[in-house]
């Protein structure tokens, strides 16, 4: 293994913060040699000099990208610290829910959760699996579940759905395996049921939040802050603050604090656990927006793998523009794919490893469960709902386009400017 001078450890260090706010102590130059050194075996890199030479001259943006994404740790398991989900089972859900079915008395009850950074998908697929249990029958409810995550790999793991045995191993209790997973040879694949409340995206929590698609009831920030400088968790947590809803509620990691880095939040704690919701704006505070939705068309069920992705039901964020980071650290900034683009994966094909050329703006959108469907089923699909009078239900398109939701976002702004007025 070739060894990392101080000066390239300083260097290397100086562009991942810059990127994703990782923030990597001078002493940890061990930690870059041992995890940069395959990228260097792997380009045929004689050196670490050689390797930021390269990321700072490529202009797409990829090799910087691949340096980040090893430094990232990805540590997650199944029900990690179990105490967030006994709160969202216990406290969180139940008073959303009692909040939410005086407002929503007829339609189904939206519920939007976020994790934000969720590693290989093991958070989101929990909170899924909390909601499926506790509500049993869901045609009550809109779940949305957001996974983010800035590394490409664990985010096309997550939407994969496929763990191996260690990784069931751990956290998750038997019942679970049993009801919420399939085998595949000696791994295990998330059932459908499960698959289908999420929906996966690549997103640098360090650029403006844009794409979130609305505010959201309930946001997992754990185990991703405590990377960042304190001015880089103040703006994080200032961001977060603006995509909650007025009585949603935040919760962090176990050994995690927002005390002097989040004056917009104020802490409850439930039996065991601590929670944080918006300071002043609680239960009695009306929801930011209240759109009546509009009732979806449903479309025949197409068999894909895995299950359909979601549209989500969506508040709208306060206009407020987002916060980035200090232009002072505008340096290597024009990597900017990754923030512009935010790709939407809702297929397991869409799982593999993305190009960034997949993450261009310009680029063609990721095919949709729908066109992996033979052709002709999908064309005899179509036509079954037109002749039905149905436009093609917005799960039949790809999602990453946002036609449906930025076109379900207009109808709500003019139905909530109409009722204003
Ligand atoms: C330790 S894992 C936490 C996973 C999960 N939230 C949990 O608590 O089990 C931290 C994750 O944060 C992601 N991450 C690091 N910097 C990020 C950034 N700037 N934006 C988004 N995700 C980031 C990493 O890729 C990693 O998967």
């Amino acid at each position: 293994m070739k060894s990392i001078s101080a000066e390239e450890t300083q260097f290397i260090s100086k562009l991942v913060f810059d990127v994703s706010g990782l923030h990597l102590d001078k002493d940890k130059g061990y930690l870059l040699e041992t995890r940069l050194s395959p990228l260097l075996s792997l380009h045929g890199y004689p050196s670490f000099m050689q390797l930021y030479a390269q990321a700072k001259a490529d202009k797409s943006g990829k090799l910087v990208h691949e340096i980040v994404e090893a430094m990232t740790t990805n540590e997650t398991f199944f029900f990690r610290d179990t105490t967030p989900f006994d709160l969202m089972r216990n406290k969180i859900i139940p008073d959303l829910i009692d909040r939410r079915k005086k407002v929503f008395q007829s339609g189904k009850i939206p519920i939007r959760v976020w994790s934000a950074a969720c590693s290989t998908g093991q958070e989101v697929y929990s909170i899924a699996m909390t909601l499926i249990e506790m509500f049993g029958d869901l045609s009550r409810y809109d779940i949305y579940i957001l996974g983010t995550d800035i590394a490409n790999k664990v985010i096309a793991q997550a939407s994969y759905g496929k763990y191996n045995q260690f990784e069931m191993d751990r956290g998750l209790p038997l019942h679970y395996r049993k009801r919420f997973f399939s085998q595949v040879g000696t791994d295990w694949r998330i059932r459908d049921e499960v698959r289908s409340l999420a929906q996966f995206k690549l997103m640098n929590l360090m650029k403006p939040f844009a794409d979130l698609g609305g505010k959201f009831d309930l946001i997992f920030c754990r185990n991703v802050a405590i990377y960042f400088n304190q001015s880089d968790k103040v703006r994080l947590f200032q961001k977060i603050a603006r995509v909650l809803q007025p009585d949603g509620a935040l919760v962090i990691g176990g050994s995690e604090t927002l005390t002097g880095i989040a004056p917009d939040f104020e802490s409850r704690s439930y039996l065991k656990g601590i929670f944080h919701q918006l300071r002043g704006q609680t239960a009695a505070t009306p929801l930011h927006v209240m759109p009546s939705l509009p009732t979806r068309p449903t479309a025949p069920p197409v068999k894909v793998n895995p299950a359909k992705p979601h549209v989500p039901a969506s508040y709208p964020v306060s206009p407020k523009a987002p916060e980035s980071r200090p232009v002072g650290l505008s340096e290597p900034r024009d990597y900017a794919p990754l923030a512009k683009t935010e790709t939407t994966i809702t297929s397991h094909s869409a799982g593999a490893e993305l190009e960034p050329a997949a993450r261009k703006e310009t680029t063609p959108p990721i095919p949709h469960p729908a066109q992996l469907v033979p052709s002709k089923t999908k064309t005899s699909l179509l036509a079954a709902l037109s002749s039905a009078g149905k436009r093609p239900s917005s799960s039949l398109r790809p999602v990453s386009q946002g036609s449906t939701k930025t076109s379900l976002l207009e109808q709500l702004k003019r139905k909530n400017k109409k009722s204003n007025e």
